[in-house]
């Protein structure tokens, strides 16, 4: 007997969750267009946190950016990131902006705060729920490390360096660009020489 009046509450819990939810959905939409509330964003941090195992957090980074790998890393950059993340790593580009939630900016505190493990961690697994895809599967460890320190340059890149990632993406599809309006091409080759190829 007791089991039933438990279940027959669940139903009703679930009946009445259900409904609110459908009720939800119906004055907000699945639009991308609102920008999540704090509250939304300071959960998904949170959870992000738990989420990643402590042992991952805590590795150090063991291919620090040097003057040889700095040109493979920004290439790296312009190539897989800054379709979202835009070339400075603010975040504003067409993608960036429009999705939910935003690419953020990188070069604030709230990034540059977490630790080379969990750069790493977040790189390689991506963000379920939002727009940051996994790319550990498409790129080398080494590489994505050494993303980990192209993010740390970010906060203070120089007008040269800012000027080279420019060039290096007007040879691409122009997505990286801040103001991103050409039409995107199907295929772009690398300033490597590698041959024209999709991502
Ligand atoms: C298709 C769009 C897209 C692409 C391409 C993309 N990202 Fe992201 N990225 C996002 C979004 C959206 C978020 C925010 C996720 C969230 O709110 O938890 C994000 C978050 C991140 C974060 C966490 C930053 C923070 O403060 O929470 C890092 C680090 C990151 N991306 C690195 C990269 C790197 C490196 C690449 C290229 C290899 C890349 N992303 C490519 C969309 C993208």
């Amino acid at each position: 007997m007791r089991g039933k009046t438990a279940t027959a509450i669940v139903l009703v819990i679930v009946i009445v969750a259900a409904g609110a939810l459908v009720m939800w959905f119906q004055r907000h939409g699945f639009s991308a267009r609102e920008e999540p509330a704090w509250y939304e964003k300071t959960l998904a941090r949170h959870a992000r946190k738990i989420a990643t195992p402590a042992g991952a957090k805590e590795l150090k980074n063991p291919h620090p950016l040097t003057e040889e790998s700095l040109p493979a890393a920004r290439e790296h950059w312009v190539a897989h990131c800054s379709s979202c993340h835009a070339l400075d790593g603010s975040g504003n580009t067409t993608i960036g902006r429009n999705l939910y939630p935003k690419a953020p900016d990188m070069r604030d505190m709230e990034t540059q705060k977490l630790s080379d493990g969990e750069l790493f961690y977040i790189i390689s697994n991506g963000v379920r729920f939002t727009g940051m895809p996994a790319w550990g599967e498409e790129d080398s460890p080494q590489s994505i490390w050494e993303l980990v320190g192209y993010i740390r340059r970010l906060s203070h890149l120089s007008a040269e360096e800012k000027q080279l990632l420019e060039k290096l993406s007007s040879g691409e599809s122009g997505e990286g660009k801040p103001t991103a309006s050409p039409p995107p091409k199907h295929t772009h080759s690398h300033a490597s020489g590698a041959p024209p190829h999709k991502h």
